[in-house]
C-alpha cells in the first residue's frame, strides 16, 4: 500500500485503476480495506483512491482529542493536492464517510463532480446519541478497544450476513481491534459535535447517488429515502441482503449501482 508524503506525516492510501477519480472514504471504526470488493470490479473504469483516515488503519499521526468532520474533509483535499488530482472527483463516503462528505461539499465544492452517499444521514446527533459517543470515547481511552466489536458488529451487519459470512465478520472484528483507541475516541467526539446538514441538502447540484442496505439498522433506508427527496435530481438505490455495510455485504449489487451511476 503506497504512502504519500504530506510534509509532516505520511498518509496510507490504496490507489488502483485509471480514469476519473473515485475517492472512497471509509466508515467508523474501519479503514480503507472496507472497499476491497470495489477495487477489483471498478478499477477497469475509474481510478480508485481509498485512504486510511487520520488515526485509522495504518495511519500513525498524533491526534487531537477531537477529530471533526471538517478536519477529515480538509485532510482529503490535502491528499488530492499531494496526488496532483486537479479535476473534480466522485466523492463516495459510507456513514462517517458520508458525514465527511457533507463537509467536503461545504468546504471543497469545486473538487466535487459527483457524490455517492452510502448508509449515512444528514441530521446531527440527538443529545442522547452524543452522550453515548462521549461514553464510548471515555471508555475506550480507559480500557482499550476490546469491547468495541461486541458493541458494533451486530449493528454493522444484517443478521443474514452474520449467518452467511462468518469470515467477513471475523475480518471486520480484526479491523476494529486494530483501530487505535485514541482514533475511536477522537472520531466519536467529532461525530458527536457534527453540524446538521439537512438544510444544506438542496444546495447539492451535482449528480448524487444514495445507497442504503435494505436491513440497515444504524441509518435506515427509509431515512435515506427522505434525504434523497431533498437533494435535487438524486437517485436512491436500496441494496438487498445488506445491513450498514453494503460494499462488503453485497458487493455485486453495490458495484452495479456505482458503475451504472458513473456510466
Ligand atoms: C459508521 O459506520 O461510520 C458509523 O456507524 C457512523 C456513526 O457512528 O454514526
Amino acid at each position: 500500500m503506497p504512502t504519500i508524503d504530506l510534509g509532516e506525516y505520511r498518509c496510507h492510501v490504496e490507489i488502483q485503476g485509471d480514469g476519473p477519480v473515485l475517492l472512497l472514504v471509509h466508515g467508523f471504526p474501519l479503514d480503507h480495506t472496507m472497499w476491497r470488493p470495489q477495487f477489483d470490479e471498478l478499477q477497469q473504469s475509474v481510478r480508485l483512491i481509498a485512504p486510511d483516515l487520520r488515526g485509522f488503519g495504518r495511519d500513525d499521526r498524533l491526534l487531537p482529542d477531537t477529530l471533526t468532520m471538517q478536519d477529515f474533509a480538509d485532510d482529503l483535499a490535502e491528499l488530492l493536492d499531494a496526488l496532483q488530482v486537479v479535476s473534480p472527483v466522485t466523492f463516495c463516503g459510507l456513514s462517517m464517510g458520508g458525514y465527511i462528505g457533507w463537509q467536503f461539499w461545504k468546504r471543497h465544492r469545486e473538487r466535487v463532480a459527483r457524490l455517492i452517499l452510502c448508509d449515512t444521514r444528514a441530521t446531527a446527533d440527538s443529545v442522547e446519541v452524543a452522550r453515548g459517543r462521549q461514553m464510548m470515547a471515555n471508555r475506550v481511552l480507559q480500557e482499550g478497544n476490546a469491547f468495541v466489536p461486541a458493541a458494533m458488529l451486530d449493528k454493522l451487519f444484517s443478521s443474514a450476513t452474520q449467518q452467511r459470512d462468518p469470515q467477513l465478520i471475523a475480518t471486520t472484528r480484526d479491523t476494529i481491534l486494530g483501530t487505535r483507541p485514541d482514533a475511536i475516541a477522537a472520531a466519536q467526539r467529532g461525530m458527536a459535535e457534527r453540524i446538521d446538514f439537512q438544510t444544506d441538502l438542496p444546495s447539492i447540484n451535482v449528480p448524487t447517488l444514495l445507497l442504503c442496505g435494505q436491513d440497515d439498522v444504524i441509518t435506515p433506508s427509509a431515512e435515506m429515502r427522505v434525504m434523497a427527496g431533498s437533494i435535487p435530481g438524486s437517485e436512491f438505490v436500496e441494496i438487498p441482503a445488506a445491513g450498514h455495510l453494503p460494499p462488503l455485504e453485497n458487493p455485486v449489487a453495490t458495484n452495479r449501482a456505482i458503475a451504472d451511476f458513473l456510466r
